[in-house]
C-alpha cells in the first residue's frame, strides 16, 4: 500500500532523513549489519536515503532498490543520480512478488516498508527466497501498536488487518529459516523493531 499525502510529507522530510542516517543506521550497525562488498536488495526505498546509506556508509558493492510508488522512485532517482549502473539499479517492484532468482542477493534491507504490505508474511518469505544462504536481512519496522496509536491511525493510511508485534515478526522470520538470536531490539516501548537476521544454510 502506497503512502498517503500526509505520510509522504512526514517521510520526505529532513527530520526523517536525520533519524534514518544518524539513529537507525548506527543502531542496525551495532546489531551487526554488514553488507560491505555485497549486492544488496532494498525494499520500499522511497526517497532513497536508505539507498544512499547502503552505498556510501555501508559500502555495498551494488544496490538494487525498488518501491511500489513511482512518485517516490523519482525522488530517489534525483537524489542518487551520481551513481552509475555499476552501483545502482532503481525500479518499480512489489516485495510480495520479487522478479529475482532464488538465493541471488547477498543482503536485503528494509527501512519501514513491510508494515505497508497487507500480506507481510508473503513479503518475508519472498525476502527469504531471494537471499543467499548466510546473507543478512536487515530491518527496521513499525508494529501494530504504533499503527493503531493516535494520531497516526487517523492521519496515515496503513493496512489494518493482520498486523504484527515485534515478537510475531521475529517468530515468522525464525519459522521461515532465519536465525536471529539476540540481534534485535524494540524501541519506544515496542512501537519500533530493529534487527539483523541471518538466512540459515538449510532449514
Ligand atoms: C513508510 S515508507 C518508508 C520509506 C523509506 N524506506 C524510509 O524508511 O523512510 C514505506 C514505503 O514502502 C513502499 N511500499 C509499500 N508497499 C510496498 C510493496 N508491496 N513493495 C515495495 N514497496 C512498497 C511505499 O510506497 C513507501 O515508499
Amino acid at each position: 500500500m502506497k503512502m498517503n499525502f500526509l505520510e509522504k510529507m512526514a517521510m520526505n522530510n529532513p527530520i526523517r532523513f536525520y533519524i534514518q542516517r544518524y539513529v537507525e543506521a548506527p543502531l542496525l550497525k551495532k546489531l551487526g549489519a554488514n553488507v560491505e562488498g555485497l549486492d544488496v536488495l532494498e525494499v520500499g526505498c522511497a526517497h532513497g536515503v536508505g539507498t544512499e546509506i547502503l552505498l556510501n556508509q555501508w559500502k555495498a558493492k551494488k544496490v538494487f532498490a525498488f518501491d511500489l510508488d513511482e512518485s517516490m522512485l523519482s525522488k530517489a532517482r534525483t537524489r542518487l543520480d551520481e551513481f552509475g549502473s555499476d552501483r545502482l539499479e532503481l525500479f518499480i517492484g512489489d516485495v510480495t512478488n520479487l522478479k529475482l532468482c532464488d538465493d541471488s542477493v547477498g543482503g536485503v534491507v528494509n527501512f519501514a516498508a513491510i508494515h505497508h504490505v497487507p500480506d507481510w508474511r508473503i513479503a518475508l518469505s519472498e525476502i527469504h527466497r531471494v537471499l543467499k544462504p548466510s546473507g543478512q536481512f536487515i530491518f527496521q519496522e513499525v508494529t501494530e501498536q504504533w499503527i493503531t496509536r493516535l494520531p497516526y491511525s487517523v492521519l496515515f493510511k496503513h493496512p489494518r488487518e493482520n498486523r504484527f508485534s515485534g515478537k510475531m515478526f521475529i517468530t515468522e522470520l525464525e519459522r521461515l529459516g532465519f536465525e536471529i538470536g539476540g540481534r534485535w531490539v524494540e524501541r519506544a516501548g515496542g512501537d519500533f523493531i530493529f534487527g539483523v537476521a541471518k538466512k540459515l544454510e538449510s532449514k
